[in-house]
């Protein structure tokens, strides 16, 4: 068990046929499985990972629960408070979370530019704090939280306010209650929430209406099955460019195997739409 991802559920998890499409490509004889480990599992897990494994993955619900058991975890991680990434480095567990520059190269693919750019967030739990981040990191001029629970947005705005990035002193970040969303003055719109997600729940959407969205804003939802999401469809409607969570999804792997193997996965365009294509075609196929 070299490589792998714990999750409660994991079934669900397209990981495995990311990095084992990536150890082919590289003819790299390594295997990664899925392994559903429930909250205290984890320390017995990660002490058997000591003895004998080389890298895993983290998804929902242990993104948090998995940080007591690690040696460190990186300035980031430590921020956004969630890992998804462990590599053993000299017998030393570290943290990572790739998320937040899988969603920076899942904008820059989509050909949108996070620096100097109004952002605007739905949600505000693990998946809203990467993005958050990574908006931040990159470069955002104004970024707005939306949230039910306003606090929970505000925590957001909070711990981008005491993050120390170069780039970001001069970004502008607001907190606000969901019932209060308005589409307009963004250039970039993301679904954060699973709104949307799952069999009988296709037809939801986390806010009422897209009404004063410009037409050049680009909206990401973090959703990828269903492939497009009610919300999407309305952005459609307004002449506006979505994309779905594949990419993030698979750029957050991606670069989760370069931590581990240092292949170069990340900078491989054809790899990447091997990846991408591989998964379109599981999800006919199902
Ligand atoms: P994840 O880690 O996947 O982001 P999470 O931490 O459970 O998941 O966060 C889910 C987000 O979706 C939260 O922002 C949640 O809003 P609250 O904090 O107010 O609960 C949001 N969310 C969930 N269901 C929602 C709904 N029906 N309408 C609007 N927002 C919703």
């Amino acid at each position: 068990m070299n490589y792998f991802v714990i999750g409660d559920p994991v079934e669900h998890s397209v990981s495995p046929q990311i990095h084992n499409t990536i150890f082919e490509y590289y003819d790299s004889p390594e295997k990664y499985e899925k392994v559903h480990v429930k909250k205290d599992d984890i320390k017995v897990l990660v002490e058997k990972f000591r003895q004998e494994g080389r890298g895993f993955n983290i998804t929902v619900p242990h993104k948090s629960n998995i940080i007591p058991y690690l040696d460190g975890i990186s300035e980031e991680a430590r921020l956004v408070n969630a890992v998804n990434t462990v590599v053993k480095k000299s017998g030393l567990l570290m943290g990572y979370n790739t998320d937040i520059e899988g969603f920076a190269m899942q904008v820059s693919h989509a050909g949108c530019r996070l620096q100097g750019a109004r952002v605007k967030i739905i949600g505000a739990g693990g998946a809203a704090r990467a993005i958050a981040y990574s908006a931040f990191k990159h470069g955002a001029r104004i970024i707005t939280i939306y949230n039910r629970t306003i606090s929970k947005a505000e925590d957001i705005t909070n711990m981008l306010s005491v993050a120390n990035i170069e780039e970001t002193t001069n970004c502008q970040l607001y907190a606000k209650v969901l019932s209060d969303f308005d589409a307009g003055f963004c250039d970039i719109l993301v679904n954060a929430t699973s709104v949307g997600l799952g069999k009988g729940h296709e037809e939801e959407m986390p806010i009422e209406s897209l009404e004063g969205i410009l037409p050049h804003t680009v909206l990401f939802d973090i959703i990828y099955e269903p492939s497009q999401t009610r919300l999407m469809r309305e952005a459609v409607k307004y002449g506006n460019r979505t994309c779905n969570g594949l990419d993030m999804l698979i750029y957050q792997g991606v670069i989760a195997n370069d931590i581990w193997c240092g292949f170069g996965a990340a900078k491989n365009q054809e790899l990447i739409a091997e990846i991408r294509r591989k998964l379109l075609v599981r999800k006919v196929l199902l």
